[in-house]
């Protein structure tokens, strides 16, 4: 049986993975987040190197263990991530974006903490940058960009419209509403989408999916 990692198929590549939530802050206290744990992109960046890689892994805060021989790069907002992010994309050959990026954050931050009054309470919100956009528009000749869905309905319609919208070779689907699927699990059922096919993968760990991942990445630029 052949190890997993054995098999140096990625050396010479150079990859950046994006994982985990981002923070957006409302006041010195308080922020606006989501429940992803890094698992699936911490998956992805580990087998990565473990088949020869070299790989950035720019990560929101997270309590899932980092994984090592990867470059660590720790942000907190959407703001801090597209910065780490465009600043290292040029020398990329591969960018996969798994990281659960806010699409909005407060308009403006309190610099004291926000007390209470007997009233309601609105926050103001404006939209974030799109990261994987930016990639999808300032892409390198050749570099491959793949990025995440996560959706509760239309899954792949809402996907395919991402896919092109964004000008990226793939997205990696997932529906939040299937058993063992989605945020915090140690599995993961996804499904593949790029220009030519939907690759539906049966249930498997976040480990699995990201091999199974980087071989359809690789798959899929030998024919480009
Ligand atoms: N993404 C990004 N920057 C953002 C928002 C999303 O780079 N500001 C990336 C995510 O990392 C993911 C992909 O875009 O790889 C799809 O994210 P998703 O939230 O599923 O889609 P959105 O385009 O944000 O659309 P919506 O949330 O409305 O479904
Ligand atoms: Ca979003």
């Amino acid at each position: 049986e052949q190890e997993i990692g054995a098999q140096k198929d990625l050396k010479g590549k150079k990859i950046l993975v994006t994982a985990g939530p981002t923070r957006e802050a409302i006041d010195p206290v308080r922020y606006i987040t989501n429940h992803s744990t890094g698992k699936m992109g911490y998956a992805v960046a580990k087998a990565a190197a473990l088949r020869g890689a070299d790989v950035t892994l720019v990560t929101g805060k997270t309590g899932t263990p980092k994984p090592r021989f990867v470059k660590l790069i720790e942000i907190q907002s959407a703001a801090d991530m597209f910065e780490a992010v465009t600043a290292a994309a040029a020398e990329q050959d591969i960018i996969i974006k798994a990281a659960a990026v806010a699409d909005y954050r407060p308009k403006s931050v309190g610099t004291e903490k926000t007390k209470k009054t007997d009233g309601d309470m609105a926050i103001e919100l404006e939209r974030t940058d799109d990261i994987l956009k930016w990639l999808g528009a300032h892409r390198r000749e050749g570099q491959f960009l793949c990025g995440f869905s996560m959706e509760t309905q239309n899954m792949l319609e809402n996907s395919r419209v991402k896919l092109d919208k964004k000008n990226i070779d793939m997205i990696v689907a997932n529906n939040l509403k299937v058993e063992g699927a989605g945020f915090g699990t140690d599995t993961n059922v996804v499904t593949i989408i790029t220009r030519e096919r939907n690759l539906e993968l049966e249930k498997m760990t976040k480990e699995e999916v990201a091999d199974r991942l980087l071989d359809e990445i690789l798959a899929v630029s030998a024919d480009k």
